[in-house]
């Protein structure tokens, strides 16, 4: 049901605005994603990491910058009975690094690779691929400086974007330098950008002063051409060993075959990145085109009160890749179909059917009994629609009690009675 077509029957409690049911329909494809970044994840060496949907405030103020959109404007914060400020979690990575640091995860190995799915809550405006909850998959590897930690990361993000949203996709690339070799651009962007200073908004001079390099995340068009015009590259002046680090990079994307393009603008929305970002798009989706992002993100573990680790990682959007597949008709999930129809055809033979199905499930098959005591027609109709290959039929009293059913295949229409301790074995052999 569109929003503009609201039903009257659920007019009252009606779901909130940026917020979405997951039907029984859409699932199938939700599960083939899940096992898909499952698998891919696990070949890659990534184990999962589950934290949960709050934390204190400070641990995202601190984490992803008290300046940057998503901790200024778009939190769900609130306070507990104990006068706690708390926070629904707007992103993962900050999350991962305080759990990583609590349970010494560093002192295990001096490399973890995690992986994480789930749910995340943004203020956001909501509009096609902007939701207020949404999902996020992920990974997380902390502890390597090298580039080749760097492509890997890039590498398994292409993948999982490629094989679950489909289409022409877009990867671009960028560095913004390590911390130190920052300052010096930092300086020359405000110098640049000072003389418009007067044109801008107050939020966008606040940011000149306090923290320009957000001044590239704006929306606005006329911002955007100022910089476009006006900024300095930021990839041009960082240090050599930033440069390196960049070609290292480039160049494990091109053995890869990895198609990219740099991109100097690309500095992402959060304060935490370092020397690498990245982002996949789709054209399929209109504005809010992006699929994926991340980067690297070297002082973030020693900013949350650990040792110095170097870490990068990225997490892409689920709804935005499901919608992406379904704009360019990528193949959907299987649906999933029962195996059988347990029918009954009285009510004298309900037990039995009742007994049968539960030992049709021992043996491994997925069979939805009868409940509605309708007719053997209307049953038969109603195994038709949820696409079972077989029904099973407790035919009659005499039937039941020499211990045989009937066996449908309702994709040839043959019927066949059976000795009920047959039957799995049966079905499971056609089934194949
Ligand atoms: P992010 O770019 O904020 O990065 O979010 C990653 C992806 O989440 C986006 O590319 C988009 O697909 C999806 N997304 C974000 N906001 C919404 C929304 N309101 N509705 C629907 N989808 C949305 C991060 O969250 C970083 N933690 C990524 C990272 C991991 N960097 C390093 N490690």
């Amino acid at each position: 049901m569109s929003p503009a077509d609201p039903n009257p029957r659920a007019e009252r409690f009606s779901r909130l605005k940026g917020t979405h049911d997951i039907l029984p329909a859409q699932v199938p494809a939700w599960r083939h994603l899940e096992k898909t970044v499952a698998d891919v994840m696990s070949r890659s060496g990534y184990h999962e990491i589950r934290t949960p949907i709050f934390e204190r405030t400070e641990l995202f103020s601190r984490g992803v910058g008290a300046q940057t959109d998503l901790v200024g404007k778009e939190m769900y914060t609130f306070e507990d009975q104990g006068g706690k400020s708390l926070t629904l979690r707007p992103e993962l990575t900050a999350s991962i690094v305080r759990a990583y640091l609590q349970h010494n995860l560093d002192r295990d190995s001096p490399l973890s690779r995690l992986y994480y799915l789930g749910p995340l809550f943004r203020q956001e405006r909501p509009q096609k691929g902007r939701q207020r909850q949404f999902h996020q998959f992920g990974l997380e590897a902390l502890g390597s400086p090298h580039p080749e930690q760097d492509v890997e990361v890039i590498s398994i993000a292409w993948e999982l974007c490629r094989a679950l949203a489909g289409g022409e996709l877009t990867m671009r690339i960028n560095t913004i330098g390590s911390p130190g070799s920052r300052a010096g651009y930092l300086d020359l962007l405000r110098q640049s950008l000072e003389p418009f200073k007067a044109g801008m908004g107050e939020n966008d001079a606040r940011r000149l002063a306090t923290n320009p390099l957000r001044l590239f995340d704006t929306k606005d068009p006329q911002m955007r051409a100022l910089l476009q015009e006006h900024a300095p590259k930021i990839s041009e002046h960082v240090s050599a060993a930033d440069s390196d680090h960049y070609a290292a990079v480039q160049a494990g994307l091109d053995t890869l075959d990895i198609p990219f393009a740099s991109d100097p603008t690309l500095v992402r929305g959060l304060d935490y990145y370092t020397r690498t970002t990245f982002e996949i798009t789709s054209p399929v989706l209109g504005a809010q085109d992006a699929l994926c992002g991340g980067g690297r993100y070297d002082g973030l573990v020693a900013q949350l009160g650990g040792p110095s680790t170097p870490a990068v990682g990225f997490a892409a959007g689920i709804e935005r890749l499901l919608l992406a597949a379904t704009e360019s008709g990528h193949e959907p999930a299987p649906a999933e179909t029962p195996d059988v129809y347990m029918a009954a055809t009285g009510d004298d033979l309900i037990p039995q059917a009742t007994a049968l199905t539960h030992e049709l499930r021992k043996g491994g098959l997925s069979v939805v009994q009868e409940v509605m005591r309708r007719s053997l027609k209307a049953q038969l109709r109603e195994a038709n629609r949820l696409g079972c290959r077989f029904a099973v039929i407790m035919g009659d009293t005499a039937g039941a009690n020499k211990g045989m059913a009937v066996v449908k295949n309702m994709t040839s229409g043959e019927q066949t009675e059976l000795p009920l301790d047959e039957i799995v074995a049966e079905i499971r052999s056609s089934l194949g």
